[in-house]
């Protein structure tokens, strides 16, 4: 893909990109997660590094292999994901969040095993909501003042253009990228659709691969020069 770009539409920029699923623990043995393959983070992440970014990906538990030129943090957890985007969002003037954080997490995880009582009864499970990464980064000094650049994806099951509009005035993002259905998870390929303030356009199905390519060059043209 370095081919793809020159000049390199990304040099003197540093990404910040989630990737995957959270998964968030019930106990030791259990919990429960999104599905997410993250391998469009991790394309957007490989096209990005490609084009003359430096990029940083946090990856929630995927199998996959790190794009070269990538630094990599692994974490579990919404909050992980948090702390770890927090860690690094100071440095970064693009932000991407691709990953399928799980809304909520159970309430009290226990530091042990649950186990059958032998009656039949089932544990109770309560949830509390998850912090939202995306939101709390749009909402930072620098991504108001447009040193950082934001960019939100949505997975709808339905009547996305009008789900992706409001998602993006909501999470208060310049540019919210939505998958165009059906489900594509763990697919190589993908079809997307781009939202800003100014209206909408349709990157068609293509590879994953390809599709972070065409995202990079969108990017490009949105992002003001970079920083020196
Ligand atoms: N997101 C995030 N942190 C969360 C939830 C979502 O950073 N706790 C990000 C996702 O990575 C994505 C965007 O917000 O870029 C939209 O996620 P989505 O799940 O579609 O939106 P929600 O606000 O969670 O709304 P809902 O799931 O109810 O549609
Ligand atoms: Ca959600």
């Amino acid at each position: 893909i370095a081919a793809c770009f020159a000049p390199k539409l990304l040099a003197g920029h540093r990404l910040l990109i989630t990737a995957g699923p959270t998964f968030e623990a019930i106990d030791p043995v259990r919990g429960i997660t999104n599905l997410s393959s993250g391998k469009m983070g991790f394309a957007i992440a490989a096209a990005a590094q490609a084009a003359g970014a430096a990029v940083t990906l946090v990856a929630g538990p995927v199998h996959l292999p790190t794009p070269r030129g990538v630094q990599r943090i692994n974490v579990q957890s919404a909050r992980q994901m948090l702390a770890a985007v927090q860690s690094q969002a100071d440095q970064a003037s693009i932000f991407i969040a691709t990953a399928a954080v799980a809304d909520w997490r159970p309430a009290n995880a226990s530091d042990q095993k649950i186990k059958k009582d032998g009656t039949g009864d089932v544990p109770a499970l309560a949830f509390v909501e998850n912090p939202d990464i995306l939101a709390s980064i749009a909402q930072s000094p620098r991504a108001q003042s447009g040193a950082l650049y934001c960019v939100g994806f949505a997975a709808e099951s339905h009547d996305l253009l009008q789900h992706a509009t409001a998602k993006r005035v909501r999470k208060g993002v310049p540019l919210l990228v939505g998958n165009i259905g059906p489900a594509t998870f763990g697919q190589d390929d993908n079809a997307l659709l781009l939202v800003d303030a100014q209206g909408h356009r349709e990157l068609p199905r293509a590879s994953k691969a390809a599709l972070g390519v065409q995202l990079v060059q969108e990017l490009a043209r949105r992002l003001p020069p970079a920083p020196r």
